[in-house]
């Protein structure tokens, strides 16, 4: 199969948290120049953000488009990256069922978060949602280049939510503090995105872990005193007990799984554990430099989250 010269990618919830990062890496100088056109698409075209004029030098248009006519909104698209937040998993359904009628060579489904392949547990949201889509997407187009990013817990999500509660000076492991947990900043995930998207489409592997940085909840703990958070202690639960519990209820909420995950080096990106590929998307750092829990720390004082009240009420 020829390779794509300058393709023609799409981002399918452009406007959203994660797609506007991924939009901006693909805008960026770094990688603009491999693609001839690059599609932003919408629900609601008027939300769609307008990037600057020095960003302007590849063809970017905007779609709007709805259920009913992903068919028309998806013609003339190579590369597909699909950013849809976990709101829209039925609208990801109607959207695998349209790939078939469509050009689209390569396609990035909504994953961006923890390898869940492995577990033997079910989460609603990784088990019913993510890996259902997988499989329609497998099943209606066999031969189309389906590459899973594993991108491990987004830097700036630091916080109480993951027991990592700087305020107030406490951090809650469960299972070991000493196993390693990659995080990758939410910038650094769009580049990654944008880097695989300019590979010849036979060197852009079926799945990809990186890790912007692998770091211990002690050593989180150490980075972030020694940038200002005070002292910060650490409570180590039981993983056996934590992981039943949390796996008994019924509950569409990660961080409590991500909680345990992180114990049992299932957020690990790293040779040890899950292996990463970031020699593959960001070869020497020469296309970006990752951004680090040290570089996450120097910017807030060691106080990631610091006005969050949690928990919520
Ligand atoms: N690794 C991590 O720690 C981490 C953290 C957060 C998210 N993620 C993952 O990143 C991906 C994107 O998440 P996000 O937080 O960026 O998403 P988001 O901001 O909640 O939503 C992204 C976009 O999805 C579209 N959308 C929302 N509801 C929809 C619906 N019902 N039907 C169709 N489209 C809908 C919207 O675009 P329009 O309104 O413009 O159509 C929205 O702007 C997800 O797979 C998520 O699991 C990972």
């Amino acid at each position: 199969m020829a390779s794509i010269t300058r393709a023609v990618i799409a981002i399918a919830g452009a406007t959203g948290h994660l797609g506007k990062h991924v939009t901006t890496a693909f805008l960026s100088s770094t990688f603009q120049d491999e693609f001839s056109e690059i599609i932003l698409l919408s629900r609601n075209e008027s939300c769609l953000f307008q990037p600057s004029s020095s960003q302007s030098g590849v063809k970017l248009t905007t779609r709007r488009y709805n259920e009913n006519n992903l068919e028309e909104a998806l013609q003339g698209i190579q590369i597909l990256v699909n950013t849809i937040g976990p709101a829209g998993h039925y609208f990801k359904t109607k959207l695998a069922d349209a790939l078939p009628r469509t050009n689209i060579r390569v396609y990035f489904p909504s994953e961006f978060g923890i390898d869940h392949y492995g577990h033997d547990f079910a989460h609603p949201e990784w088990h019913e949602k993510k890996k259902k889509h997988l499989a329609s997407a497998q099943r209606v187009v066999p031969h189309m280049k389906i590459c899973r990013v594993f991108c491990s817990i987004i830097l700036e999500d630091i916080g109480p939510w993951y027991g990592l509660d700087t305020q107030k000076g406490k951090y809650t492991s469960v299972g070991s503090f000493r196993t390693p947990v990659s995080f990758t900043s939410v910038g650094d995930v769009g580049r990654t995105v944008a880097s695989l998207g300019s590979l010849p489409e036979e060197k852009i592997p079926d799945v990809v872990h990186v890790g912007g940085d692998s770091r211990s909840i002690a050593e989180i703990a150490k980075i972030m005193e020694s940038a200002g958070a005070g002292r910060i202690e650490i409570d180590c639960l039981p993983y056996e007990e934590y992981k039943k519990e949390t796996t008994a209820e019924y509950s569409s909420q990660p961080a409590p799984y991500i909680k345990f995950s992180m114990g049992d080096g299932g957020i690990a990106h790293t040779p040890a554990f899950l292996g990463d590929d970031n020699e593959l998307v960001n070869p020497g750092q020469r296309l970006w430099r990752w951004k680090t829990v040290e570089d996450l720390a120097k910017e807030n004082n060691g106080q990631p989250a610091k006005d969050v009240v949690w928990p919520s009420s």
